[in-house]
């Protein structure tokens, strides 16, 4: 993978460099002159680059990072009684809850915000390091301090996580699942919706490409219900159930919906 950066930001692309090299992704480093609109539509293939904003993926001439701050108006509006997953999360609990495929981050982010306690767990190398970038950056924001003083970080396989739970007897309350889904195979209203995704979302389908066999997730709702009191599955509104199960309960919005399954009381 290459990594473009300006001289001024050597530094920190050699940092990235390294960084990802431990975590098994080799990177190429690249300095330019400058990282404007004109080179990013000159290099369309997937890449990473630095700047003074931190890690960005790039590609077909957009850039994109979990911008954190940028979530800031949202968290700011967001309540307990305004959010669906709050309801289905249970939030006003303040639980201790994993949120087993983290993504950009942004659905913990709210989560955190609200009064969980997040440990958010993601595979893929590179999400990772953004992920990590961005909870560096939020720390020079007040409000985001505080919420992601509340997110753990962890690189890890959910389904070794979570088993490793299940080996010690670990108990969470909440686990959230909300895996990629295929675009293609969406309902109709979806798709259209996928027609105006922002930028993030297409850049992160092109990092986890959806050739041959995707990874549904399947396998991770039985292990997080052998867990946690409550899991919690994000899907597209018209999607077929994870791992076929039927849920206990849904919370049905315009674009997504919730499904909850409960642990049974022993
Ligand atoms: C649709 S995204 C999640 C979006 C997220 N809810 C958000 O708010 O940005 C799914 C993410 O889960 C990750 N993922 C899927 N299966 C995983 C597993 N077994 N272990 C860790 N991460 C996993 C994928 O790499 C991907 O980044």
């Amino acid at each position: 993978m290459q990594l473009f950066f300006a001289a001024s930001h050597l530094e920190s692309a050699q940092n990235f460099q390294q960084v990802l090299s431990e975590r098994g992704v080799e990177i190429d480093l690249y300095e330019v002159e400058q990282l404007n609109a004109r080179f990013f539509r000159q290099h369309t293939d997937l890449s990473l680059c630095v700047d003074e904003q931190g890690l960005w993926l790039c590609a077909n001439g957009m850039r994109m990072q979990p911008d954190w701050k940028a979530e800031v108006s949202r968290l700011k509006r967001a309540s307990i009684k305004s959010e669906m997953i709050a309801r289905a999360c249970q939030l006003s609990e303040a639980p201790k809850l994993i949120d087993a495929t983290a993504g950009l981050g942004h659905d913990s982010l709210l989560m955190a915000h609200l009064g969980a306690q997040v440990i958010l767990l993601e595979r893929h190398p590179i999400l990772f390091t953004l992920l990590e970038d961005a909870q560096r950056q939020s720390r020079t924001d007040a409000l985001l301090t505080k919420v992601v003083d509340r997110i753990e970080l962890v690189f890890a396989d959910s389904v070794d996580y979570l088993q490793s739970y299940i080996q010690h007897n670990k108990q969470v309350d909440v686990v959230y699942l909300d895996p990629m889904f295929p675009q293609r195979d969406q309902h109709q209203q979806a798709i259209k919706k996928q027609a105006q995704v922002k930028k993030q979302m297409q850049l992160l389908h092109l990092l986890l490409p959806e050739q041959g066999e995707m990874d549904l997730g399947d396998s991770l709702l039985p292990l997080a219900q052998q867990i946690a009191k409550r899991v919690i599955v994000k899907r597209p509104r018209h999607a077929v159930f994870l791992n076929e199960q039927a849920p206990d309960h849904q919370w049905i919005g315009d674009a997504c919906r919730f499904d909850a399954y409960f642990q049974l009381a022993l």
